[in-house]
């Protein structure tokens, strides 16, 4: 088991565009386990590879149903609307409500660059856009309607302490 460093908000490899993957190198087989290994460290639902620094299209997914890996995903149809609290292992302890499909459609590679359709609807949903948003240098807060607001149990004890 290998973790990478998660990048934090603020960090200029979180703005920008990823580049698409030709093959599935040695090194990128390895950074894709990585990158499940950091984000079930991290207990997050989703990352990419931007977050730990490397530009490639690269996102990985579990919302408790098993792990996805989609290299090179593309959004091809979504539907509906939902509005909801959401998070980032890029802005540790803080979270905000966006709203985003409750239906999407994503076509990728996996790890074996076989492709696949994947429909996901609720969380799944709204982790698959907000991954893929990642690979364009999207981070969630600019989508956040009103303020960003804690949600590490932690912070908020220590803040309430100092009053
Ligand atoms: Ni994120």
């Amino acid at each position: 088991m290998a973790l990478r460093q998660v990048r934090i908000m603020g960090d200029p490899v979180l703005e920008k565009k990823c580049r698409e993957v030709k093959e599935v190198t040695p090194k990128i087989r390895e950074l894709i386990e990585d990158m499940l290994d950091t984000m079930y460290e991290a207990q997050g639902v989703g990352l990419a590879a931007p977050q730990v620094g490397v530009l490639r299209r690269i996102v990985v997914i579990d919302v408790g149903e098993g792990p996805y890996v989609m290299i090179n995903p593309v959004i091809e149809a979504t539907e509906g609307s939902q509005t909801g609290s959401e998070g980032c292992l890029s802005l540790p302890g803080q979270a905000g409500t966006v709203t985003r499909p409750n239906y999407v459609k994503v076509r990728a590679f996996d790890e074996n660059m076989d492709e696949f359709v994947l429909e996901g609807t609720e969380l799944l949903a709204r982790a698959i856009c907000h991954e893929c948003d990642h690979l364009e240098g999207i981070m969630y807060v600019s989508k956040v309607e009103g303020d960003l607001y804690d949600t590490d149990p932690d912070l908020i004890d220590a803040e309430d302490s100092e009053e």
